[in-house]
């Protein structure tokens, strides 16, 4: 923290394919947040790896097979707080209880179910930084086999 009390963050936000076209009302909500969108790119998701922290859950196959439906957003955002910002814009993670408990989040306002859910939020400085790095990989020290992860659209 800095003197003022103030945590500057990094965090990785995704917005999944449900949504991409409610960009421009999700990245109001970001700037009105006091978080500044640091990188941004629209890729085509091939999404196992990212989400590798899931596999054999019961969910894991839907959810790779719907984040590779189509296109997603990813983006770097800093500000204080960014990562508990950016989490508590989009609300729970199912759209139907963020809807009883937190009705001005983007899961609530654009969320289909638990899958088709908006975005996605790194959860620990840990996160930010393999998440952050999963899409946009830092170019020094690494040969051209780290960039294949997720292709351009
Ligand atoms: P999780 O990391 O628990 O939620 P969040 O995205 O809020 O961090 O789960 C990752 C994604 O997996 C979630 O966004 C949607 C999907 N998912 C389901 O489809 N069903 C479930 O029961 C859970 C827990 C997650
Ligand atoms: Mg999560």
């Amino acid at each position: 923290a800095n003197k003022l009390g103030s945590k500057k963050e990094r965090t990785l936000a995704l917005i999944k394919p449900d949504v991409v076209t409610k960009i421009g009302d999700i990245l109001e909500l970001i700037y009105s947040s006091n978080l500044i969108v640091t990188k941004a790119k629209m890729t085509k998701s091939q999404a196992a790896d990212f989400y590798t922290e899931h596999q054999g859950k019961p969910f894991f196959n839907n959810l790779v097979q719907f984040m590779s439906s189509g296109p997603v957003v990813a983006m770097e955002l800093m500000g204080d707080e960014a990562m508990s910002i950016w989490r508590g814009l989009l609300g729970t993670s199912d759209p139907a209880v963020a809807r009883r408990e937190a009705p001005q989040s983007v899961r609530a306002q654009f969320g289909t179910d638990g899958i088709k859910n908006v975005g996605h939020g790194s959860d620990s400085p840990a996160a930010a930084a393999r998440e952050t790095e999963f899409f946009f990989p830092s170019t020094i020290g690494h040969g051209p086999s780290n960039t294949a992860a997720f292709t351009d659209c």
